[in-house]
């Protein structure tokens, strides 16, 4: 089975606006969210989406998914998100393994609700390379130049532009593989661990990457949903 994982168990708080978590904000005439689950909606591939959600916001969730856009409630499931990103993604795993059960094959496309421009081109690259490899990720060329530092002082070293990359989502997965490796982590590296990747990468797994796009934006500060509303009015 392909399952969606929409990760939405944030606040926002680099939104500076604290009566509701960014994923509910409206660009044009819907919340982001809805924008988001719906681009997974429209991919025929994935046959039940996830949708992991702050807990004081779960109720207010499925209120508008039933009420105000009448989705099939049976493709649509609402979990409660966890206190950090991963936790959401394994209180998702963990629906799907109570729903379903797991095999070998189960593929999760995990995905950020605040990135509503992801396409279904995107999606599809995801799952149909997931096939082939364990874990995949979505990238952009890095334009800048990126520099690293220890210190938060001086440049400790200038990697060369060309080999560098930006990260977004999705990020695809085996579930059992993922769990697998998740498992084998302290509790400390839990904490530090906070990227799916990176966790196979530590268990020498090869990443591929899918080629994401600009407009794939995460929506983080009010600035950018402004420009969310320019790429949508363009249609994007
Ligand atoms: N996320 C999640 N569970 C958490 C924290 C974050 O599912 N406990 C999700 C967010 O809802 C978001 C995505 O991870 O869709 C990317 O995270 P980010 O943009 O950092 O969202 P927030 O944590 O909500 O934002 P902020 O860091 O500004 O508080």
């Amino acid at each position: 089975m392909i399952y969606a994982g929409i990760l939405a168990g944030g606040i926002g708080s680099r939104m500076n606006i604290s009566n509701i978590p960014k994923q509910f904000l409206n660009i044009g005439d819907k919340p982001i969210i809805i924008h988001t689950i719906e681009k997974f909606l429209l991919c025929n591939k994935i046959d039940k989406i996830y949708v992991g959600v702050n807990p004081d916001w779960n109720s207010y969730l499925v209120d508008i998914i039933e009420k105000d856009y009448n989705y099939i409630s049976e493709k649509i499931v609402v979990v409660d998100g966890g206190k950090d990103r991963n936790s959401t993604i394994l209180n998702i795993i963990s629906a799907i393994d109570n729903d379903n059960g797991l095999t070998d094959e189960d593929i999760l496309v995990t995905h950020d609700a605040v990135r509503p421009f992801v396409s279904i081109k995107m999606i599809d690259e995801n799952i149909e390379n997931c096939k082939k490899y364990n874990i995949i990720d979505t990238v952009v060329p890095a334009f800048d130049t990126i520099v690293s530092s220890e210190d938060g002082k001086f440049i400790s070293s200038i990697p060369d532009r060309k080999t560098m990359f930006q990260g977004q989502t999705p990020q695809t997965f085996k579930i059992n593989k993922f769990m697998e490796y998740y498992n084998k982590l302290t509790d400390e590296e839990k904490n530090i661990l906070t990227d799916a990747c990176k966790i196979f990468v530590l268990n020498g797994e090869k990443v591929f990457l899918v080629n994401g796009d600009f407009s794939n934006i995460k929506i983080t500060t009010i600035e950018d949903i402004l420009y969310a509303k320019v790429l949508l009015e363009r249609g994007i």
